[in-house]
């Protein structure tokens, strides 16, 4: 588990949501099955949209994933794997479950400084417009349109991990490129800091699937992103 990381993402994963395909690749062929649209003939590519995305993070109660210059030491309390092994176990079943990640440049760095890369040989995309030195083989930069790099990697890969932070998060909102959104809430009222949501989001209805306490007081809420 990346240390001081861990709030970047502990959640399970059960297999049948792993055979689902992307709800916003059902909405579309859904939409086209009801007005008797044949996509292939429109020129969509409905075969590249099986896979799914997933933000999964951790916040404070007050929405904050960070202190203000970054900092992740708040959630070292839930990093201790003897303090919670149910949500260690969450964790590692959803990572277990991705097979792609994805993560802005602030928290690639930000990784860095914390520890040795934890997430292996695992495809990660990290979005820069910078020159950033790769952490392993597996990493590779991407500057450009986001929602080309989601369609292109949910072609090549089952599951993407959307690891953060909040300003790529908010793309991905924006840009209606999730499928879900699992939020680890931890016990604790920041005050200030690197928010996950900010004012330039509009409403976004989610639906609840899973609600999961845990001893050391962090609560994993799964949501859906319902379609735009
Ligand atoms: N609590 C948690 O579970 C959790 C999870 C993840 C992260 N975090 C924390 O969140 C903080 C970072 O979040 P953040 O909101 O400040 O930053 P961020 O989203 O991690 O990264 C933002 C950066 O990503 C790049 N970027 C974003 N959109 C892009 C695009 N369309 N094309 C190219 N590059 C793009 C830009 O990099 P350049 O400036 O290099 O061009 C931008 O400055 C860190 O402190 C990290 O530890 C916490």
């Amino acid at each position: 588990m990346p240390d001081g990381c861990q709030g970047v993402g502990q959640s399970a994963l059960g297999a049948s949501a792993l055979d689902r395909p992307s709800t916003r690749a059902s909405a579309v062929v859904e939409f086209a099955r009801e007005s008797d649209v044949d996509l292939s003939a429109a020129g969509v590519d409905v075969v590249m949209s099986t896979g799914r995305t997933t933000l999964n993070l951790a916040l404070s109660v007050d929405g904050f994933i960070a202190t203000a210059d970054g900092g992740v030491s708040w959630l070292e309390a839930i990093d201790d794997a003897s303090d919670d092994p149910d949500a260690l176990d969450s964790f590692r079943a959803f990572f277990d479950g991705v097979d792609c990640l994805v993560m802005g440049s602030r928290t690639y760095e930000k990784i860095l400084d914390h520890a040795e890369w934890p997430y292996g040989q695992k495809p990660t995309y990290v979005t820069t417009s910078r020159a950033l030195s790769p952490a392993t083989d597996a990493v590779e930069f991407y500057d450009g349109d986001v929602a080309e790099l989601v369609r292109d990697l949910e072609r090549r890969y089952r599951h993407l991990w959307l690891v953060g932070g909040g300003e790529l998060a908010r793309t991905f909102l924006r840009q209606d490129l999730l499928d879900e959104l699992w939020l680890t809430v931890v016990p604790t009222v920041l005050g200030s800091g690197i928010p996950l949501f900010d004012d330039s989001l509009e409403r976004r209805d989610l639906t609840l699937q899973e609600a999961i306490p845990y001893a050391s007081g962090t609560v994993e809420l799964r949501y859906a992103v319902d379609a735009n």
